[in-house]
């Protein structure tokens, strides 16, 4: 089956903190590389979402232009990605000229069929900076939780927030009081999708995450509203209509068909077909993103692209998770609060932090993040559990055979095969239904079972015979722990693949389930060092 995999697309003016990557990429990368490893075909996209009025504030602090920012700071993205080892098939930028081309696409198709309609509204205006402004340049109080905000989305409880509830709201570009001004937009008119989209709510959302699924019925209870998709701003793509020469689209109108273009993208450097990914029932389209972004994918771009009328792919299985938090707030940039992308590479090599962010990753709710925590599950998994096992063994094979030897399968050895098939089988089930967090958990157990064989068979005080069978075991049960992590620590898989002398682009899920490996081994080193 064909798999297209999304992950939210990050925007990238100010700098990527552990909390982006945790609910979006990291488990859209694990799921991904889960699927090609099961022989799936995949299409693993995401890109820089660089439009939205953040540029145009920390540019013009820079001194420098909106699309310079972006595409600098798109070039160092890339990097840190792949430091991270996050394996996209494709990484774009919604500047692109396929998005424009696709957004324009989309924005005439919605035009023509009825489902934009002008309005006059009143917005923020800042009579001091003779500009509007965007909702995110207005502060103060939220109506809901009464903490502070920024007009769109509170930070803090993640409710979606009209600026006129704002209370005592005022301009954060030179804080003095705002009015409302009036000004025409074109809104894509919700109200006239309600039908579709709960029939396509009731059909899918079975196969979203808990908070995808929730937030979503909610949100079309409370009964929808129409949406503005223009704006009165500069950095972004112009709007293709008459009268609406000196507005852009909004950057959530651009951002989502971000993951067409992408696909069309790498589509033509390599030669596949874009309707097999974007207008195919085959293909499953599995999304991922934190909860914030929630209704952008359940409601807002499946809406978009329902009035195409061009049969596009709806979203098969949405999967929104939770916040990661460090001392009870959320990562967020604006509030410097956190640890960058960069700085914790500098600390540890990526896999450390894959494997503690997978064991925390905020499936069902927020989760809380501390370098206490991250040393202790380092220290006691990843080093004492498997780390250990890992090495134990490998150098038990080395010193005394040079390899995993060769034997005969006997009873006991079918006994262990099957205990670790029946948690191999959960470890599969939750991978397949993007529990990872779970999955790393039966993984730990899987290694456990797997330190305790090895130590009970005590093969160190047995006769040549029985060290070979003993040694067979572990060393399949060390190749099978390898084959389960690669999704989650892929570098550290491929160490252990290059011990064993199995070619990485060789391996595939079902050989986490047999015991039939054998052959020479390199000397292993010790791979996981404990934090001290
Ligand atoms: O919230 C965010 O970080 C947005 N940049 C996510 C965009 S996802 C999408 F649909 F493009
Ligand atoms: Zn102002």
């Amino acid at each position: 089956m064909r798999k297209l995999i999304t992950s939210a697309l990050p925007y990238i003016h100010g700098i990527s903190h552990l909390g982006n990557i945790v609910g979006s990429m990291l488990p859209a990368d694990v799921y991904a590389r889960f699927c090609r490893l099961r022989g799936n075909e995949v299409l693993f996209v995401c890109g820089s979402d660089s439009h939205g009025t953040m540029y145009e504030v920390t540019a013009a602090k820079m001194k420098i232009t909106p699309k310079e920012l972006a595409y600098k700071n798109h070039e160092k993205m890339k990097e840190i990605l792949k430091k991270f080892e996050l394996n996209f098939d494709y990484y774009g930028i919604t500047d692109s000229d396929a998005n424009r081309e696709m957004s324009f696409h989309i924005f005439n198709k919605l035009d023509e069929n009825g489902y934009l309609k002008e309005e006059e509204v009143e917005n923020v205006y800042c009579e001091k900076c003779s500009r509007f402004l965007p909702d995110r340049w207005v502060e103060g109080k939220c109506p809901s939780c009464g903490g502070l905000t920024r007009g769109d989305q509170c930070d803090d409880c993640g409710k979606l927030i009209d600026v006129k509830d704002i209370v005592e709201p005022y301009c954060v570009l030179c804080k003095s009081k705002i009015i409302f001004k009036k000004t025409k937009h074109l809104f894509l008119d919700l109200p006239k999708f309600d039908k579709e989209l709960s029939d396509f709510v009731d059909n899918k959302s079975k196969k979203w995450s808990k908070l995808a699924r929730t937030e979503t019925i909610g949100f079309l209870k409370n009964g929808l509203k129409p949406r503005a998709v223009t704006r009165d701003a500069t950095w972004g793509f112009k709007v293709p209509k008459e009268g609406y020469e000196n507005k852009i689209l909004y950057v959530w109108f651009d951002a989502p068909i971000g993951y067409l273009a992408f696909t069309k993208e790498w589509c033509e450097k390599n030669n596949q077909k874009f309707e097999d990914w974007w207008q195919n029932e085959g293909t499953e389209l599995t999304q991922f993103m934190a909860k914030d972004n929630t209704i952008f994918h359940s409601i807002i771009f499946p809406s978009m692209l329902i009035g195409c009328k061009e049969n596009w792919k709806l979203v098969d299985r949405l999967m929104s998770c939770g916040w990661l938090k460090a001392k009870g707030i959320k990562f967020s940039k604006s509030r410097g609060n956190g640890l960058t992308t960069e700085e914790a590479l500098e600390k540890y090599p990526a896999d450390y932090w894959r494997f503690v962010l997978i064991s925390l990753y905020p499936e069902q709710d927020d989760s809380v993040f501390s370098m206490e925590a991250f040393n202790e599950t380092i220290n006691n998994e990843f080093a004492d559990i498997i780390g250990n096992f890992v090495h134990r063994v490998l150098s038990f094979c080395y010193s005394n055979f040079g390899e995993i030897p060769e034997v005969e399968k006997e009873t006991e050895a079918e006994l262990v095969e099957k205990e670790c098939s029946e948690v191999r089988q959960t470890i599969t089930k939750n991978f397949e239904d993007c529990r990872f967090h779970e999955a790393l958990k039966n993984i730990v157990h899987y290694a456990k079972l797997s330190n305790a064989y090895f130590n009970n068979s005590e093969p160190w005080k047995k006769d040549e015979e029985e060290k070979k069978r003993i040694s067979y075991i572990a060393g399949n049960l060390v190749k099978n722990l390898a084959v389960m992590l690669y999704p989650i620590t892929p570098k550290f898989s491929e160490q252990i693949f290059d011990y064993l002398n199995i070619k990485p682009e060789d391996v595939k899920w079902d050989d986490a389930n047999n015991f039939n490996f054998s052959g020479k081994l390199k000397k292993p080193e010790p791979l996981i060092k404990k934090i001290e």
